[in-house]
This record gives C-alpha cells, sequence and structure tokens, in this order.
C-alpha cells in the first residue's frame, strides 16, 4: 500500500500542479485581499484551515471547525482541496500521513507549524477542567470552535471575546454554516483596552465560579504591557482554582517573522533559551504554573512556543 500510495501521488501530485497554483493563489486572495476588505483578523483563518487539515487526516475530529472553515468568506474551502488533494489520497490509500499539519512527539515539533501541536495541548488543559469549571472564556477567540463542540461540555456558561469585525463575521458564518451559537455570550471587546473585563460581566460572567480562560495566539500580537494587564485582570476577577490556559512564542520565532510588526504582526515573545525567562514572566503575575508544554525544545533551535496551565491563586 505505501508503494502503491506513492506512486498515485507522485502521478497526481503532477497532474495537479496547475490547481496547486491556482489553489494557493484562492487561498491567498481570501486569506488576505477579502480580510483587507472586511477588517477581519487574517491570522484566525490559518488557525481554522489547519483544525480542518487536523479533521481531514483524523488528527482530532473537528466537524464544526471543517462546517465553519466552509463557509467563512475569507478562506478558500476549494483552493485548500487543490492543494491538499494529492496528499489526502495518497493517506486514503496508505493511511499514514506524516505530512506538514501531522503532530509531532513532544519537545519535536515543528516550527512551520505550530497550530496542530498547539491545539492538542490547549484541548488536554481544557479537558483537564470539562467536570469542575463552569464558564469557559476565550479571549481573542477568532474562528475557535471550543465552545460548539464536545470540549465545551461541562461549562454551562461559554464566552468569547473578539475585535469587532471578526467577531461580526464569525456570529454570520455560524448561521450560515448552521452552528447553533445560543448558548454562547459574544462580548466585543480590545484586550488591549481595561474595560473587556467590564464588558464579559455585563454579558453574564459571575466571577464566583470556577472559570477556563483560553489564550491561545492571542499574546504574539499583543505587547508585554498589554499581556501582564490581561493576566492580572484576570486573577481579579476570577474566582480561586479557576484556570488560564496560554501560549508564548520565542523572541527567536518573533523576530524570525516577516509579518509587518504593525497589524496583526508578531510583537511579543519570551526569551525561550532560558526556562528561567518564562517562569520569571509568570512570576509577574498571581497566576501559579501547573502545566507546561515547551514545543520545539528537542530540536536544534530548541523552543519556539510554550503553552501552560496556570491556576488563579
Ligand atoms: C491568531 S487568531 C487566534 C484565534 C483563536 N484563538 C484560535 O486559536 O483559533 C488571533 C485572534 O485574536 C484577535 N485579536 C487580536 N488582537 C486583539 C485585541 N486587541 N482584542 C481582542 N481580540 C484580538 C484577532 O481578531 C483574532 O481573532
Amino acid at each position: 500500500m505505501k508503494f502503491l500510495s506513492i506512486v498515485v501521488y507522485i502521478i497526481v501530485q503532477i497532474l495537479f500542479i496547475p490547481f496547486a497554483i491556482i489553489g494557493v493563489f484562492l487561498i491567498l486572495i481570501k486569506q488576505f485581499t477579502v480580510s483587507r476588505y472586511l477588517k477581519i483578523s487574517s491570522t484566525a483563518v490559518d488557525n481554522v484551515s489547519v483544525r480542518w487539515a487536523m479533521d481531514i487526516f483524523d488528527i482530532k475530529e473537528d466537524k464544526t471547525s471543517t462546517q465553519l472553515f466552509k463557509h467563512l468568506p475569507n478562506a478558500s474551502l476549494i483552493g485548500h482541496w487543490m492543494v491538499m488533494y494529492p496528499t489526502y489520497l495518497r493517506y486514503k490509500i496508505s493511511n499514514k500521513y506524516n505530512g506538514f499539519f501531522s503532530s509531532k512527539d513532544s519537545g519535536k515539533e515543528f516550527f512551520g507549524n505550530p497550530i496542530t501541536n498547539r491545539t492538542i495541548y490547549f484541548d488536554k488543559y481544557i479537558t483537564n477542567h470539562q467536570d469542575t469549571a463552569k464558564q469557559l472564556v476565550i479571549l481573542g477567540a477568532g474562528f475557535d470552535t471550543r465552545c460548539y463542540g464536545k470540549l465545551s461540555g461541562g461549562c454551562p456558561n461559554l464566552y468569547e471575546i473578539d475585535l469587532p469585525n471578526t467577531q461580526k463575521i464569525k456570529i454570520k458564518t455560524l448561521e450560515k454554516a448552521k452552528i447553533d451559537s445560543s448558548n454562547v455570550n459574544f462580548v466585543t471587546a480590545d484586550l488591549r483596552k481595561s474595560d473587556w473585563s467590564t464588558k464579559l460581566k455585563e454579558k453574564g460572567f459571575n466571577p464566583s465560579l470556577k472559570s477556563v480562560f483560553l489564550l491561545e495566539g492571542i499574546t504574539v500580537y499583543l505587547n508585554e504591557e498589554n499581556v501582564l494587564e490581561i493576566l492580572n485582570k484576570i486573577c481579579e476577577i476570577a474566582s480561586k482554582d479557576s484556570v488560564v490556559l496560554v501560549d508564548f512564542y520565542s523572541t527567536k520565532f518573533v523576530n524570525f517573522s516577516r509579518l509587518p510588526k504593525k497589524s496583526e504582526g508578531y510583537k511579543f515573545g519570551l526569551d525561550l533559551r532560558d526556562s528561567n525567562n518564562f517562569e520569571e514572566f509568570i512570576n509577574k503575575t498571581n497566576l501559579k504554573l501547573k502545566n507546561h508544554n515547551y514545543l520545539g525544545q528537542h530540536n536544534n533551535n530548541g523552543p519556539f512556543m510554550v503553552t501552560a496551565e496556570l491556576v488563579v491563586e
């Protein structure tokens, strides 16, 4: 099967070269031109596109992300299929996938695709609190679908915070995709401004209930001062035992990125070559480190990201 899958893959991939070129073009037009036109996040599409890939390659079943992705105005499902179809066919024949979107062993994660493993780590952290947490708050939610699937199971109170345009398009797309969002409270707020917590409470957030706060793929777009303010604000408004799930990129990764530093460009990272730096940063808050994973720590270039489960003391 392995040999057959390679032969089929080579033939189909050659035939698909023109489609792959058109596919890349469609993806880029949708992701950048349409996002700019609608004034919505283009980076949030990256995340949902990886979750679509995780779904089709059976890395994580995620039909909701796939459904949302299909209807997003700034994503091209056709474009993605044009690029991925030969690889998908190879996977279906061989039943093995070890490509760009695959998950890697702990410590060996691939910096070119931080999203697959990060998603898996956060899912695991969320699961740790599923039976006890009563509120799930997703900060910089983008096109995340955890509020609409199994992971929201134990949480009767769900909140998503994002900037106005991205959130508006998400709500419209959820409707189009027929994904029930009636249990989700949408909080329109800029996390760089201190009023996000007031807006959260206005939507029904209860400070006395155990909550999970998820900040996935967001600290890198803020600056250090913003990040510390957000983490300290959470400590102020959340009950003891509440949990903060967050990731930080390495400064090396941030500086390597060719994205412009303005708008959605990478801004904040930690020097992860020395683990003291991460712990010292956490010590500036009232959060206690419970669990963490250094992504890529066993690779030659060292860790490019750390994901963490922190507890409000
Ligand atoms: C890379 S996406 C991550 C989305 C989501 N957390 C995920 O993992 O799928 C970053 C998200 O943060 C949002 N965001 C960026 N800056 C923000 C800010 N200052 N206030 C609120 N949301 C912000 C963007 O609109 C975007 O939806």
